[in-house]
Order: structure tokens, then sequence, then C-alpha cells
């Protein structure tokens, strides 16, 4: 370790993500440099980004790899995961041309004009979904809304059968656990088998009898043997991961946000035409990615003034680069009608930006503008309601009750 003083090392808590106000200590963290050591719990000390700027450097460059495979103090674990996670077998974790080519085998699912396709229905799901506690004045807007919207959404586009939806919501909550203790672990890797096992049967079925969906287009392309059993597995878990808490908290925190900001929330309502600019905004500004995504160094590797050994892991600090001051005028602010640039970076940035990041938009776009419109007098049931009471690996909310005039 060099170009910083050794002796400090900050703790970053596992839970940050669910603390209240995490940002007070990125910006601490910050103010001893751009990029730290940190102690994510008793055994284990990695790096962290928090500039905005070496955030990008970091995201883009080909030399820090996404894969924790040989990285010191990892060795055991990482035998362990390769065994029993198949997550390991993703584009998340994967490098180079594997990235890549997995990455092509889905890409044209979430292109622009495949996503506006599917925006009348997210519309649909969203009215149907509001309709069912629109006359009662009162709902939690992440169980009845925030959650399900998203779930509904995804297995449309994978290609879940109506019958086999239930189930496929069950499995997928159950992939949320936080990875801190040997039980959790245990239970994440449950949930991940129970999913792979609900997929079995429905790849048969798309093998022998393919539609106009996502599944059967990963069955074709293992026909062609582009992607291997494992891989296909992978796939189908990461997106049903990748697409539903993350875009559930987007909506769920966003529409916080805008309740606890009154002014903001009535000039969203006022002027639907500044809606996507709001949705980047609350991204910057409670994104669900709090504590943020990892990277691994190859060989010595350079940020920030300071040199960062190979074999470690690099947090790059999502949430805390999008409030980096030096490249955020009022950075803890939020402004729906913020103009600034540099883009928020709560999607990532680079060879592996998120893939779902045009469908999470629209989803947002379309939850939060239907609900402004058809309750303009939506409030928080709780006022005490805030991101701190969830159990899970991303910034989100366990409960939102909001009350409102009923319709009708
Ligand atoms: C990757 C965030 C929604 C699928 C990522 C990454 C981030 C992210 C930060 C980069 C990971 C890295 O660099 O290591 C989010 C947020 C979302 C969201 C904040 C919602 C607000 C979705 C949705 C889907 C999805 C709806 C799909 C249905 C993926 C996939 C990747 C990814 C497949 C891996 C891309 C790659 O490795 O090349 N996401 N995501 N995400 N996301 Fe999302």
């Amino acid at each position: 370790m060099t170009g910083q003083d050794q002796t400090i090392v900050h703790d970053v808590p596992v839970n940050v993500a669910q603390q209240p106000n995490p940002y007070p200590l990125f910006e601490r963290i910050r103010e001893h440099g751009v990029v730290q050591r940190v102690r994510l719990n008793p055994t284990l000390e990695v790096w962290m980004v928090t500039g905005y700027d070496e955030a990008v450097a970091a995201l883009t460059d080909p030399r820090l790899s996404s894969s924790p495979v040989g990285v010191n103090g990892l060795e055991e674990e990482m035998a362990h995961q390769e065994r029993t996670n198949v997550l390991m077998a993703s584009m998340l974790v994967a490098n180079g041309e594997d990235h890549t080519r997995l990455r092509n085998l889905v890409s044209k699912a979430f292109t622009f004009r495949r996503v506006e396709q599917m925006a009348p229905r997210v519309q649909a799901h969203t009215d149907a979904f509001i309709d069912a506690f629109a006359t009662r004045g009162s709902a939690d807007l992440v169980s009845e809304f925030a959650l399900p919207l998203p779930m509904a959404v995804l297995s449309e586009l994978i290609g879940i059968p109506a019958e086999g939806q239930p189930d496929f919501a069950r499995l997928a909550v159950g992939l949320i656990m936080p990875p801190n203790t040997p039980e959790r672990l245990a239970k994440g890797a449950q949930a991940r088998a129970e999913l792979a096992e609900f997929f079995l049967p429905l790849i048969a079925q798309r093998k022998a009898d393919p539609k106009d969906d996502l599944l059967s287009a990963l069955c074709a392309a293992q026909a062609e043997e582009r992607i291997s059993d494992r891989e296909l597995t992978a796939m189908t878990i990461l997106l049903t991961l990748a697409g539903h808490e993350t875009t559930a908290s987007l909506i769920a925190n966003g529409v916080h946000a805008l309740l606890r900001h009154p002014e903001q929330f009535a000039a969203l309502r006022d002027d639907p035409s500044l809606l996507p600019g709001a949705i980047e905004e609350l991204l910057r500004y409670e994104g669900p990615v709090s504590r943020g995504v990892a990277r691994f160094t190859v060989d010595d590797y350079e940020i920030g003034g300071v040199t960062v050994p190979a074999g470690e892991m690099i947090i790059i600090g999502l949430a805390a680069a999008n409030r980096d001051p030096a490249r955020y005028d009022r950075a803890d602010i939020l402004d729906i009608a913020r103009r600034e640039v540099p883009q928020q970076l709560a999607f990532g940035h680079g060879v592996h930006f998120c893939l779902g990041a045009p469908l999470a938009r629209a989803e947002a776009r379309i939850a939060i503008g239907t609900l402004l419109r058809r309750f303009p007098d939506l409030r928080l049931a709780d006022p005490d309601a805030d991101l701190s009471r969830r159990e899970g690996i991303l910034r989100g909310m366990a409960t939102l009750p909001v009350a409102f005039t009923p319709e009708g």
C-alpha cells in the first residue's frame, strides 16, 4: 500500500445502504482522499473509490477485472462460490470476450426500440396495480406497487407463463439476501438452486416449442453452442436478480424522496415534461446500488494518488460518486430540474453499464408519472418512513405507506 496514510481504515458497515443517511459517511471518507482503505467486516479490508472522476476512470479501465477469482484472502470463499454460486458464470463477473459473447446474447431485448414497444404493457400493469388500491385512499406502495410491477414486466420479458408467475415472484424475492452471515449465504444458495429448478421445465418447453420471448432466444443460442448449460441458468438468475429489486427500489426511493420534498413533488406533478430529468435526478440522489460495484486488481494499479496492489478488491462507490461536490453543485440537494452534466452513475458505466437501464427508466417514468397524475395529493401516511428498514443488498424500503384522496 503506498501513497496514503496507512493508519486510516474507515469502517463501512455491511448494512450501510440501509442506514437512514449513509452520505455523511461517504463524505467523511472522501475528505481523506478519493480512494481509501475501508473495512467491510472484521476480516475484510478493501479499497473504496468515492470521487466521481476516479469512479468513471475505474469503470472504464480494462485493466480491472470483474471476477473475484484469485483475489487475496478470498481464495477459499471463491473456490466455494465457484462450486455453489451459478452467478459466477454470469456476464456480471465475466471479462473480455466471454463478457461480450454473453451480453450480446440478450442485448437486443433491451434496446431503446424494444423497450418503447414494451411501454404499453408496462402502462397496463401499472394501471392494474393502481386500480387495485385506488378507491381505498391508502396503500403500501412497496408491496402493492413498486415490487410487483417490475416482477410482472420481467416475467413477460423472460417468458414466464401466467400460472408460474406467483412462484417466480416468491423465488425472486428469496434471492434478495445480504451475504453477511453463514445462514444467509446458505439461504441465498438455496434460493438460487430453487430458481434454477423452476426454470428447468420451462427451458425444456421453450426448446420444444419456441415463443417470442427472451428464454426462447437463449435456448436457440444454446442450441448453436453459443452459451453453455450453466451460463444459461446463470443468465436467467442474473436477469431476475438484477431486474426486480433494483427497479422496485428506484420507484419506492424515488416516490419517497419526492414526498419528502413537497415543492419538488408539486413541480413534477404540475409539469410532467420534467419526468425524464427527474428520474435521472432521483437515480443520482437516492440510487439503489448505494455501496457500489466491485472490481479487482490483476496488477498494481494507480488511482486517485494511491497504488492498489495486485489481487485486491476495489468498491466503486456509485452513490458516493453521485454526490461528489467536485462534480455536482449542491450535491446533497434534490433538484428535479437539474440540467447539470455529468451523467449520474447509478447504472454504472463502461462495458458493464446496466443492460436494463432503458427498461428501468421506462418503468420508473410510467410508474411515478401515473401515480402523480392519478393521486395529485399523494402523501406519506407514516412521516417516519425511511430507507433504513430493509434487510437487503440494496438501498430500498420495506414498506412505503401512503394516503391520497380515493378515486371514484
Ligand atoms: C448491470 C444497476 C435495472 C440487468 C448493472 C450495473 C449496475 C446496475 C450499477 C453494473 C454492475 C457492474 O458494473 O458491475 C441497476 C439499477 C437498476 C437496474 C440501479 C434499476 C433502477 C436492471 C434491469 C435489468 C438489469 C431492469 C434487466 C431486466 C442488468 C444486467 C447487468 C446489469 C444484465 C450486467 C451487465 C454486464 O455485466 O454487462 N445494473 N440495474 N438491470 N444490470 Fe442493472
